[in-house]
């Protein structure tokens, strides 16, 4: 029988999220309630590399169920994408004493977890990414607080839009995919949405859509532009001269991360923490925790990575209808 689980890591990889804090949180006292240590790894595969490993008890979480970003920090490390960093990475765990690692981010994040499973040492994903661009699950650590900020930017920049009768590219974040898009586009009753799933490059379309709704009495063109797309600026100047109707890019960023995590993202992401841990105490490893069907689910990471999600067709085609 597999020896029991006695220590357990928890590290933040890749692009931040809101809600990562609440999972950390979950973590670290579902762990302490089921009788494990627990070692925080500061800034993920970067800070496991070089042994930036702290022990973690239930007050060091307080306060941080509220708050953006991960008390953890997260990196990008390129060094973990080698055999060697790899082997590293495991060499270092088993030297402090962990015997499972609870990965919280998105895609590649996962992969690392997948290498160190192999290596012997447990590994469970949580997906944190505000991206929403993982197949296994229909939710994501820190989508729903994006998409509600995104939200909120846009709404404001339509009331400038409005009064000035412009047509606004608003540029929304999402790495290549379109989830944030095209729930701003039908959040904010854009007129016209570009998503890297869908988009066919017909800037006349545009062009033509925008000089009917003028006609139409219309006194505004909001355009969610996803960050696959990109080239928003460019694209407002393209507009402009085709249309004769004055036109802005905006560009939201990086404040679409930050900020206090919805009620959404704090309860699911407590959630996934805590099946996380349930997991590892089951003596489960290489799993993915999902979010399906209404009901908390785990995967296989390789069959999880294998999965292919599509951005919803429907959803893409009434969101012009709506703008009518
Ligand atoms: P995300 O986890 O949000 O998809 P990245 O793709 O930037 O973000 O991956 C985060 C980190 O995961 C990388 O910087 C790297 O350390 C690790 N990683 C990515 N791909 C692999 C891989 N193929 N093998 C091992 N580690 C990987
Ligand atoms: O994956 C999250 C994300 O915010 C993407 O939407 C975006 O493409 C990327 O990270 C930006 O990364 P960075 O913070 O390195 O600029």
């Amino acid at each position: 029988m597999a020896k029991e689980i006695q220590t357990i890591g928890v590290l933040t990889s890749g692009g931040d999220a809101p809600g990562m804090n609440a999972a950390i949180r979950a973590v670290v006292r579902q762990a302490i309630v089921k009788g494990k240590n627990v070692k925080g790894i500061k800034r993920g595969y970067a800070g496991l590399l070089q042994e930036e490993i702290i022990d973690m008890r239930a007050n060091d979480v307080s306060d941080i169920i509220q708050r953006g970003g991960t008390i953890l920090q997260t990196a990008r490390c390129k060094e973990f994408t080698t055999e060697e960093g790899q082997q590293m990475g495991a060499e270092i765990c088993r030297k402090h004493g962990i015997d499972g690692v609870i990965v919280i981010g998105g895609d590649g994040s996962f992969k690392g977890a997948q290498k160190l499973a192999s290596l012997g040492i447990n590994t469970i994903g949580i997906p944190g990414t505000i991206d929403l661009d993982i197949a296994c699950t229909e939710y994501t650590i820190g989508f729903d607080t994006a998409v509600n900020t995104a939200m909120e930017a846009i709404d404001k920049v339509r009331d400038t839009s409005t009064s000035h009768e412009r047509c606004s590219i608003i540029e929304v974040m999402g790495r290549g995919a379109g989830y944030i898009a095209l729930w701003c586009g039908i959040a904010n009753g854009a007129e016209d949405i570009l998503l890297p799933e869908k988009y066919n490059y017909d800037e006349q379309s545009l062009v033509n859509n925008i000089i009917a709704n003028k006609k139409k009495g219309k006194k505004h063109h909001i355009i969610v532009n996803a960050e696959g797309i990109g080239h928003s600026a460019s694209m407002a100047k393209r507009i402009e001269s085709a249309t004769g109707v004055e036109t802005r890019a905006t560009i939201l960023g990086h404040m679409q991360r930050g900020g206090s995590p919805t009620c959404k993202d704090r309860v699911y992401a407590s959630t996934m923490g805590a099946y996380a841990v349930d997991l590892l105490c089951k003596g489960k490893s290489n799993r993915v925790v999902g979010y399906r069907d209404g009901e908390y689910v785990d995967f296989d990471i390789d069959e999880a990575l294998a999965m292919q999600k599509d951005i919803s067709s429907y959803q893409f085609e009434i969101c012009r209808n709506l703008s009518l």
